[in-house]
């Protein structure tokens, strides 16, 4: 399975203040919106394109755009703030939703809502979702996306668990993996570490 760490010295920085437990809401926000577009940039660097013929105000030219642009699915909640910076660009993606929260017991993901095209064959599919932690979620994920024939899923995470990228590598899916760092291990209540704490809750609140 191929994994992708964007170690971009700008992205590094996004995710040092997504990291620090000082960050406030609106500034975790805003560092997420940020190392979005440099994630989805970069999944999206070998997309296929269509040739166009353009006027530009000098010449005649060639343009392209994407020719089969990518389902973008994020997961409910901590994905939402991942969801309108992929949407900005690829304003022709259309979208659909999945939520998912994770049993802070047995750290297993109980679905509470799917949004989902039914036929997702020969359509690519950008999963947005900041962590990757025991994998879980994304497994889940994946299979309802492959159930409708998605076979080109990549996952775009801003952080990975070594323990999650193993577990989508066991489940023979066809995903590859977009993120920022993997980091170095869970902790026993299934957190990232180092990690940022959960990141549905530093966006959003606790519920
Ligand atoms: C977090 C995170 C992932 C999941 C990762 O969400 O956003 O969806 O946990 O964990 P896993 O890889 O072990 O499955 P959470 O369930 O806390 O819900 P939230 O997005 O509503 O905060």
């Amino acid at each position: 399975m191929d994994v992708l760490v964007v170690d971009h010295p700008l992205a590094r920085a996004r995710l040092t203040t997504m990291r620090d437990a000082r960050t406030d809401s609106a500034a975790f926000r805003a560092a997420l919106h940020e190392l979005t577009v440099m994630l989805v940039y970069e999944a999206t660097r070998e997309a296929p394109v269509a040739i166009e013929r353009i006027h530009t105000p000098v010449a005649r030219t060639e343009g392209y755009r994407l020719s089969n642009p990518p389902l973008l699915v994020p997961v409910l909640r901590a994905g939402l703030g991942m969801a309108d910076q992929a949407h900005k660009l690829i304003p022709d993606a259309q979208m659909g939703f999945v939520g998912l929260a994770r049993d802070e017991h047995t750290l297993q993901p109980t679905p509470y809502m799917e949004s989902l095209p039914e036929s997702l064959a020969g359509r690519p599919v950008l999963v947005l979702d900041p962590m990757l932690a025991t994998g879980g979620s994304m497994v889940h994920t994946i299979n309802l996306l492959t159930e409708r024939g998605a076979a080109d899923v990549t996952a775009v995470c801003a952080l990975a668990a070594p323990e999650g990228i193993r577990r989508l590598e066991e489940s023979g899916l066809p995903v590859r993996v977009v993120t920022a760092s993997v980091d170095e291990r869970l902790n026993e209540s299934g957190f990232i570490v180092p990690g940022l704490g959960d990141a549905g809750d530093r966006q959003y609140g606790a519920v």
